[in-house]
């Protein structure tokens, strides 16, 4: 399996499975079909409300003994509402007990924005933090201490910028291994793809395939497609693949860890198989040269009226 490795040598395989959307009830098979068909790489959150069914689905495949625990590499990330430092670390703990696992290999800060405990989702001012009451810093703080207890065995950040990963490395124990955010031709973020690669940052791209099944109403009505794009259809012509999988392999080929979320057999599958198709630099060039540009998750759930963040906050100028 064709994996990116990190400063100590531990390999993260470079395709994995996203569970972002993926239902209560969908999930729980999805995640065996992956494992069965050879994924070694999930990507969750506590967000996304389902990472009970992920354990379960877990522990199905140790106990029918499909693979074993250090075969796996899993991810989860933190929410908003436990970026307070006495908050992270009983946070992540939920998160694993749903998981039912020991250890996460990968725990990431979801989002560079703050509410108040057990707020899902902030709507009014009260129910924001600022960075004033709690810096970025301080929620790393709490990510170094689940390292050091033995927790996490790598910890990273997702939708930060450069502005805010200078931050965290300015004054932190251990920079951040990890920055996952949206990437594909619409959005190759090669300014920020340079800057984490020249501090030891890998990189995983979300929304691969353009998240086409966002709930109607965080979606423009205007929105580019990736999966019917003239340039991607003619590539997996040439390749005899499917646009989604010249969408995976365009990460694969830039050493990006890619997470397509499936709960389709075939689909998960087909995703997985990506990783043998071979992007040339003439395949690579066109796909730089789409000539559309394009963030679909743009963050703006986080930045109502009564926000104290700025869309300006979150992306690079
Ligand atoms: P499904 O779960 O029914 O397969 P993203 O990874 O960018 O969030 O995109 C997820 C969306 O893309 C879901 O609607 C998912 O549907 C769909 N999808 C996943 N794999 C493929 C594929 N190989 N071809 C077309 N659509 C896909």
């Amino acid at each position: 399996m064709k994996s990116i490795t990190f400063s100590n040598g531990d390999k993260m395989p470079v395709v994995g499975l996203g569970t972002w959307k993926s239902k209560p009830g969908e999930v729980y098979q999805a995640v065996l079909w992956a494992i069965e068909s050879g994924y070694r790489h999930i990507d969750c959150a506590a967000i996304y409300e389902n990472e009970k069914e992920v354990g379960n689905a877990l522990q199905k495949a140790f106990n029918d003994g499909l693979v074993k625990r250090e075969e796996l590499f899993i991810t989860s990330k933190l929410w908003n509402s436990n970026h307070r430092l006495d908050d992270v670390v009983p946070a992540l703990k939920k998160t694993l007990k749903d998981l039912r696992l020991e250890y996460l290999d990968l725990y990431l800060i979801h989002w560079p924005v703050s509410f108040k405990q057990g707020v899902s989702f902030a709507q009014t001012r009260e129910e924001f933090f600022t960075y004033r009451d709690v810096p970025l810093v301080q929620t790393w703080e709490g990510m170094e201490e689940a390292k050091m207890m033995g927790l996490v065995k790598h910890i990273g950040v997702s939708n930060f910028n450069i502005a805010k990963l200078e931050e965290v490395i300015k004054s932190c124990q251990f920079g951040p291994e990890m920055n996952q955010v949206e990437m594909h031709p619409f959005l190759p973020q090669d300014k920020l793809v340079n800057f984490c690669k020249a501090n030891g940052i890998l990189m995983t791209a979300y929304s691969p395939l353009g998240s086409g099944d966002r709930a109607a109403s965080s979606k423009k009505s205007n929105e580019p497609s990736l999966l019917d794009n003239n340039i991607v259809k003619e590539l997996a012509s040439k390749h005899m693949a499917s646009p989604a999988q010249i969408l995976i392999s365009y990460s694969v080929q830039r050493n990006i860890a890619v997470i397509p979320k499936s709960v389709n057999r075939e689909r998960i599958i087909q995703n997985l198989a990506s990783i043998e198709i071979n992007l040339d630099e003439s395949d690579m060039e066109k796909l730089a040269n789409i000539g559309i540009a394009y963030r679909f998750i743009d963050g703006s759930f986080f930045t109502g009226a009564q926000s104290p963040y700025k869309l300006t906050d979150l992306w690079e100028k």
